[in-house]
């Protein structure tokens, strides 16, 4: 569904989601756990992510919202990607069932996404980070800080004072390597997030249904 074309952030997308694999707090998910039945897992995984990246590099978006869907199944920013109107359009259209906008967004923002979705539009696909929806980088900040996220999720950020002022720094801050180790820090933590391993939970046939 997404046709994302990443060329920046890409290897560091890997690092990341091997990082946040094999780095659960979790025993069953530590690195090394497969040291005795599988020495070279972590390797092997490495090698073939690093191929496949390599010749389909627009992977790395589809497989970063694999790891958020797969690890924090019950939390989803959005730096990267495309959303269907329908995923947001009560913001513009129908935010309290009263025909009204969603007041936290920004007006001349709600005009422009206004004019490329109708409501009840269910097709069109628009740009979670406008212009910048193929790079993996802190635009999305900006985005937050100027009433800009296309999800009230996002939005929320604003919301609480410490997280508020963690977008206001990363809005103004143009050198990115806070944002990547951040980044970095802060799948770990989420990948460790209620964790099940073992026989506890299930691993689905059909991806938005129990089996
Ligand atoms: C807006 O929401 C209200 C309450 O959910 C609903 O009754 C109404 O039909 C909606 N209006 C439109 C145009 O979808
Ligand atoms: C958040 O910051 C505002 C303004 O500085 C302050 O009035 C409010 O008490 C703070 N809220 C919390 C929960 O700290």
């Amino acid at each position: 569904m997404d046709s994302l074309k990443l060329s920046s952030g890409l290897i560091f997308i890997q690092l990341v989601l091997l990082a946040s694999v094999f780095n659960s707090a979790n025993a069953q998910l530590k690195v090394g756990f497969y040291k005795d039945s599988c020495p070279q897992a972590e390797a092997i995984v490495k090698g073939v992510m690093d191929q496949v990246l390599k010749v389909a590099p627009s992977l790395s978006g589809p497989l970063l919202r694999l790891h958020f869907h797969d690890c924090f199944v019950r939390v989803r920013a959005h730096t990267i990607g495309t959303s269907h109107c329908s995923s947001f359009d009560s913001r513009l259209y129908n935010f309290t069932g009263k025909g009204d906008t969603d007041p936290t967004l920004d007006s001349e923002y709600i005009t422009r996404l206004k004019k490329k979705c109708k409501a009840g539009d269910q097709i069109t696909l628009v740009e979670m980070d406008p212009g910048g929806a193929r790079t993996f980088d802190n635009s999305y900040y900006k985005l937050v800080a100027n009433r800009r996220a296309l999800f009230q999720s996002d939005a929320a950020l604003l919301d609480n004072n410490y997280t508020k002022a963690y977008v206001k720094l990363q809005s103004v801050t143009t050198d990115e390597s806070t944002f990547f180790k951040d980044f970095g820090v802060s799948m770990r933590k989420m990948g460790r997030v209620e964790v099940l391993t073992g026989k506890a939970g299930e691993i689905r046939k059909v991806c938005s249904k129990v089996n």
